[in-house]
């Protein structure tokens, strides 16, 4: 099934493209719409709250999705990590709406959840990569991924499609609720840019695996910052780069730096920095700058028009909600390769199951 792949991770990483085409086949209608059930998006769009609920790096994709939600469909949105909220559930508005993301459809601390929602009879949607899986079955509506079969552990072409259709679901929402930003928004031309931006990506590999050298192979720490959406990407690089290779690494939002991590920068302590925000930039600059004086070895991926000379990684330009679907794909290469070459397992981590049954 690897094919010629030499590990599970490399061909998921480079479906991405094919699988952001295929999303776009799928959830656009012939007529230009959005191709998702309208009694779900009427539903949706009558909440005033909706509870976004995963674990891991379907977490960090909620992340993303709230930012998208918030901005099209214009509804306020919480996520919340299913191994918290189970036990500790927030004083919940008066129409909430709860949404589950999970790849395997299997994931014990965000069912324990489900099975709460659904015993307040509130609405639910999961959204997953397997059919018939179990938090599909028990939530009152489910969303598939088209992503196809994700076996490696570390989750990749998951994560870019668990945020292309809660991209689609923003829209459906937000058109159906007759928002301007929502109309105007192009959304298969959109992610036909991403799609393309992708395959570039996915074709530096050399050029990633020299950077993963040059920076990872013998440090035991690392730092990942950004700001808004590249924070959130942020935290996703760094799970995927710990994971895997066992370097400790902790993503940050670049202005907390200042209030205790910096105390952590040593000579040549790696330190990436996402850079895709226009109002942002600047000031992500700075934080870089601050940590270069005490020593950081620095790397930073930028969008072209907000690049500086020395820039190691360059993300083609696209619409600012879908930077992440383009920045986290240079990090998930780099750690694949920060792994292999550590001479460890890619695709099975020790420690670690791809579906977590077990609260
Ligand atoms: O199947 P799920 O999306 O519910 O899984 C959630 C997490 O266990 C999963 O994303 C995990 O964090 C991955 N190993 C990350 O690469």
């Amino acid at each position: 099934e690897k094919g010629l792949y030499p590990h599970y991770m490399l061909k998921e990483i480079d479906e991405q493209p094919s699988v952001m085409r295929k999303i776009i086949s799928t959830y656009t209608a012939e007529n230009g719409s959005v191709a998702i059930d309208e009694h779900l998006v009427e539903k949706i769009a009558k909440s005033d709250r909706i509870y976004v609920v995963a674990c891991g790096t379907s977490w960090h994709a909620g992340l993303v999705g709230k930012k998208m939600i918030e901005e099209l469909a214009n509804i306020p949105v919480e996520v919340h990590l299913a191994s918290e909220i189970g036990y500790d559930m927030p004083l919940l508005s008066e129409r909430p709406f709860f949404i589950f993301i999970s790849q395997s459809g299997e994931t014990a601390d965000s069912r324990q959840v489900l099975v709460k929602v659904n015993e307040l009879n509130l609405p639910s949607l999961t959204i997953t990569n397997v059919k018939g899986s179990t938090l599909s079955r028990e939530a009152e509506n489910t969303l598939l991924l088209h992503a196809g079969p994700e076996i490696a552990v570390a989750s990749t072409k998951a994560y870019t499609s668990q945020i292309a259709v809660m991209l689609y679901l923003a829209k459906a929402i937000g058109d159906y609720k007759n928002l301007k930003l929502a109309k105007s928004f192009d959304i298969a031309h959109e992610l036909g840019l991403v799609a393309s931006a992708m395959d570039t990506l996915v074709s530096e590999k050399d050029k990633l695996a020299e950077i993963s050298r040059d920076y990872l192979l013998t440090t035991r720490n690392a730092f990942y910052i950004g700001r808004g959406l590249d924070y959130a990407v942020s935290l996703e690089g760094a799970l995927k780069l710990k994971e895997i290779s066992y370097i400790q690494t902790e993503g940050f939002a670049a202005g907390e730096l200042k209030h205790g991590t910096i105390a952590l920068i040593e000579k040549d302590t790696p330190v990436l920095a996402i850079i895709t925000g226009e109002d942002t930039a600047s000031h992500t600059r700075g934080n870089v700058k601050e940590v270069e004086s005490r020593g950081a070895k620095t790397m930073v991926i930028a969008m072209e028009g907000l690049q500086k000379e020395g820039d190691q990684i360059i993300i083609p330009e696209l619409h600012a909600l879908l930077t992440p679907l383009a920045t986290v794909v240079p990090l998930q290469l780099i750690s694949y390769f920060a792994c292999l070459q550590r001479d460890l397992d890619v695709d099975k981590p020790r420690n670690l199951a791809k579906s977590v049954t077990v609260e």
